[in-house]
């Protein structure tokens, strides 16, 4: 056995998306921060974000009622009210943060000369609110933060470290956080790490569907991790499902943002004709779910591989300038998008369920908080608006980080964690249990609890992820960790939770459609999950 190294902080924090890292800047001028990430400090959803960041810069006709109006529509009648006006109200000074920061968005200059930031527009917005980056802001906002955390001397990155398990001191009252046991990919071994408090911003759970936007690391593992240590899940059904993911055989998983929808892309039949005002009267800009199900029900009626995504009745100069990423990359597979329409499909894209947390990022468990798409907060309901998510990243990790300092000289270092036992366990013998168990589930998950669900289909996936569980948990037992053992064990609980919440609700709302419950009912309430059940 391998002796573990033990790592100590004041606050070590699971992700280094927009979440993470905000949370980590706001806090180390004050104390010692430990960031971890389990792959490369830049990747995670946060680096491919595309379309912006939402909040009210247009004083004059544009109003924070009026973001807290569209994001309550969006969310189908679910949002927490006082979570979407905290979330709305906060917007600008967090916007006003990151610019500080150093983050580059798109400026213009209007009729009088005056320069001011450039703001688009995607479905569900009533106005022109989305700050953004060209169509990268994600890359201007990560690299932006990387570049300050990199800079600061109390903030200690350890890249290719996969948080296993959350450590608890149950014998306290109210138990608390110790620690994590994290795998040192590049080392290959389990170390520990000590801190008066943990926070989980380790993103969302879209990489459980087999076609999605998302890196590899979106596996759900801080959803699964706070569950194992006893939190509450809601609204695990909603996940969304971006309606324009490209359809090329040599560029899989690549966004085609639905800003280009706000500056005026039609979607289309493949024999050209135009299919959204069918649908619903806001045609290109309703919101995602109910796009991404028209698409779904166009491609099953009509036998179709995909539908197309027309931006070329523009100009070639506006495409590009607003579009140069979408536009090169499309270009490498040889589609030019100022010539001809772009194939897409909806993928597995935003988890809006997650870790119940209140506005301060805090979960059940005293020290242990949750931000970003891993927390539920209230905010998106049953569907999230575009450009929301970001905002919430960063508005509740400038609320945690308050929470945290305001105890922070109260608390004590915990002592530190046992070694991890490895006296029980081989090296795997069968890595193809994991690359199978992965594929099924992945696939499963898409037929039977996608975009359009059904009592069967959950209940057949339900004991499908049931027979993997049991695999995976004896396999876990077995053998040593490796990173796709890791993340198989998250992602088969997180499927589990979003079955078992699809099947709790009883209805159709937002992103959750069944044949068997078509409409809505009244009264909606969000499904909370609890590990004690
Ligand atoms: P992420 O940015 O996903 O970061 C997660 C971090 O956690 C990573 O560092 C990862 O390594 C780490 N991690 C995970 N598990 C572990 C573990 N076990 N141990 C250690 N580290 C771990 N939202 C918008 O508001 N506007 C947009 O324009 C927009 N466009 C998008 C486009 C795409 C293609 C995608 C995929 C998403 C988009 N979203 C957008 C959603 C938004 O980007 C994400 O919700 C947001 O970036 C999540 O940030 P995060 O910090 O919570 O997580
Ligand atoms: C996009 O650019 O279409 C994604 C925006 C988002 O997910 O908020």
């Amino acid at each position: 056995m391998k002796n573990t190294t033990h790592h100590s902080t004041d606050v070590v924090i699971i992700g280094s998306g927009a979440a993470g890292l905000s949370l980590a800047l706001s806090l180390a001028n004050h104390c010692q921060v430990t960031v971890i990430s389990k792959g490369a400090l830049k990747e995670g959803s946060t680096l491919y974000a595309q379309g912006g960041i939402a909040a009210v810069f247009d004083k004059k006709n544009d109003s924070i009622e009026s973001h807290v109006e569209d994001t309550l529509a969006a969310g189908a009648g679910l949002c927490d009210r006082e979570a979407v006006h905290y979330t709305a109200s906060n917007a600008r000074n967090c916007l006003n943060w990151l610019i500080e920061q150093g983050v580059p968005f798109d400026m213009e200059v209007d009729s009088k000369g005056k320069e001011r930031f450039h703001l688009t527009r995607e479905g569900g917005h009533s106005h022109r609110r989305i700050l953004h980056a060209a169509d990268a802001t994600g890359k201007a906002v990560q690299t932006t933060l990387i570049s300050q955390v990199q800079l600061h001397p109390r903030i200690n990155i350890l890249e290719q470290y996969n948080a296993i398990d959350l450590v608890q001191d149950k014998t306290a009252s109210p138990s608390f956080i110790k620690g994590v046991y994290v795998y040192n990919r590049k080392a290959d071994r389990v170390e520990s790490i000590t801190a008066k408090f943990v926070a989980l911003a380790t993103g969302g759970a879209s990489k459980v569907y087999l076609y999605t936007s998302n890196p590899d690391v979106s596996s759900g593992d801080g959803i699964a991790m706070a569950w194992r240590a006893g939190c509450k899940v809601a609204n695990m059904e909603f996940n969304q499902f971006h309606p324009t993911s490209l359809y090329h055989p040599e560029l899989q998983n690549f966004l085609i943002t639905e800003a280009m929808r706000g500056e005026g892309a039609l979607l289309k039949r493949p024999d050209g004709t135009r299919f959204m005002p069918d649908f619903d009267e806001r045609e290109e800009l309703a919101p995602r779910d109910v796009v991404a199900r028209a698409i779904d029900y166009e491609m099953k009626r009509l036998g179709a591989n995909c539908v197309y995504l027309d931006i070329s009745h523009k100009d070639k100069e506006f495409i590009i300038e607003h579009f140069p990423t979408i536009y090169a990359k499309c270009l490498s597979v040889g589609l030019d998008i100022t010539k001809e329409p772009i194939p897409v499909v909806p993928a597995a894209h935003y988890t809006c369920g997650g870790v119940m947390t209140d506005f301060n990022g805090r979960t059940d468990i005293d020290n242990l908080y949750a931000i970003g798409e891993v927390a539920y907060t209230g905010l998106h309901g049953a569907n999230r608006m575009a450009s929301n998510s970001l905002l919430e990243c960063i508005v509740f990790a400038h609320a945690a980080a308050k929470d945290i300092l305001a105890k922070i000289n109260d608390s004590k270092a915990p002592a530190l964690l046992p070694d991890w036992d490895e006296s029980r366990v081989s090296n795997s013998d069968e890595e193809v249990v994991i690359t199978h168990n992965w594929h099924e589930l992945r696939l499963f998950m898409w037929d039977y609890v996608g975009i359009v669900r059904s009592t069967k289909r959950l209940e057949r996936a339900l004991r499908r992820v049931e027979l993997l569980q049991q695999e995976i948990h004896d396999y876990y037992a077995n053998f040593r960790v490796s990173n796709n053992l890791l993340e198989l064990r998250n992602l088969v609980q997180v499927a589990e939770l979003i079955i078992r919440s699809a099947l709790e609700r009883k209805e159709s709302r937002g992103l959750h459609y069944t044949l068997d419950f078509p409409d809505m009912t009244d009264n909606p309430s969000p499904t909370i999950l609890s590990p004690e059940k």
